[in-house]
């Protein structure tokens, strides 16, 4: 059972903006990438797909959406107390994963300009869409009287280096959960109403599309490197990336659980329905996947959760730090067990299905 901490009260830097959260394994990181070598990339073979989700990009469904309406015109002081301090956390969470798409596409869209044009537009149209959700997220934030400085925060972060494959799979990944992610809290609120605290909610459903269509356009950019899908290395380092998004999930699910409880979701079953349906779509790119009805699965998803809120209430704690470091070694062994044998657990083969989910 996953007990929840409350949430920390947000760190003002100066009044009006929030501080950064203090970077760990769980806030949204910061990339770079090699863009020499993602310039020379040949397309060739998925170069009919990549011309379609360019075109789709191009098309700009969204130009219009992200506009606040009169509904976001009203005092959002109700909104007190544990939800707000969660509510805030998910908005700054999302903003920053937001903003650093933002930042990672914008740069390779400059990167590539006159080496690579299809990717460099490409990227430069998937930085327009994260500019809009970040920039919409942030003007959230401001509706509860903080907001991120977000030019501070790209010179402050640190950026983490993962060579072009690495980018592939991961922002593939986190594209495509993005996607799960907002529809499911979407449909929810379209069927409950009642826990609609916030208008923001209510431009899931198009934003969503956006993640789908990012997410695409990875899908044709991986399967157009057949070293990404047609070999044994493939095949691990998909099912590693799988399993650290779907650990990441789970973590950050179980330790915020109070926000879905303040908009009537259950964290269990929306962790759960996310990672399986991701889980799905990534046949369509992955070359495997992992195996989600096994029965331990999600038993050892939710175990690594529970060795987490409690490296969370030892580093909370006030014992020495030497007594911390011996306190902090069984729920590491426990998180590094399981996730070992949720790796090590026989695998779906998502190429041998691939004329089927075509
Ligand atoms: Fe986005
Ligand atoms: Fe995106």
């Amino acid at each position: 059972m996953v007990t929840t901490l409350p949430t920390p009260e947000p760190e003002v830097l100066r009044p009006g903006i929030k501080a950064p959260v203090q970077e760990t394994l769980l806030t949204p990181r910061f990339y770079t990438t090699d863009f020499e070598a993602v310039a020379k990339m040949s397309l060739s073979l998925q170069d009919t797909e990549l011309q379609a989700v360019l075109e789709e990009l191009r098309n700009d469904y969204n130009r219009h959406h992200f506009v606040r309406d009169d509904e976001f015109k009203q005092c959002w002081e109700h909104i007190d107390g544990e939800t707000r301090r969660a509510f805030i956390d998910f908005l700054e969470r999302s903003c920053t994963s937001e903003f650093s798409g933002f930042l990672l596409f914008k740069e390779l869209s400059r990167q590539l300009k006159g080496r690579n044009p299809v990717l460099s537009e490409a990227f430069g149209l998937l930085a327009r869409d994260e500019a809009r959700h970040a920039g919409f997220l942030n003007k959230a934030m401001a509706d509860f009287g903080l907001t991120l400085d977000l030019s501070l925060l790209t010179k402050q972060r640190t950026y983490t280096f993962f060579p072009p494959e690495w980018v592939i799979y991961t922002v593939y990944l986190s594209e495509k959960i993005g996607y799960w992610r907002y529809i499911l809290v979407y449909r929810h609120l379209e069927q409950h109403p009642e826990y609609r605290i916030y208008p923001l909610f209510r431009y899931f459903e198009s934003w969503c599309q956006d993640e789908n269509r990012h997410g695409d356009f990875f899908k044709a950019l991986l399967r157009s490197q057949p070293k990404l899908w047609n070999n044994w290395k493939s095949r691990l380092w998909a099912r590693f990336f799988l399993l650290t998004v779907f650990v990441t999930h789970s973590l950050t699910v179980f330790e915020r659980a109070s926000f879905y409880h303040s908009i009537g979701i259950d964290p269990r079953d929306y962790n759960t329905k996310v990672i399986r349906n991701t889980n799905e779509t990534s046949i369509r790119a992955f070359p495997e996947v992992l195996d989600t009805d096994n029965p331990a699965f999600f038993s050892r998803l939710e175990k690594c959760a529970e060795a987490n809120e409690r490296l969370t209430q030892i580093n909370a704690s006030t014992s020495p730090k030497i007594v911390k470091f011996f306190q902090k070694i069984p729920p590491i062994a426990s998180i590094g067990w399981n996730m070992l044998r949720i790796y090590l657990a026989k695998p779906i083969n998502a190429e041998a299905l691939r004329e089927v989910v075509r």
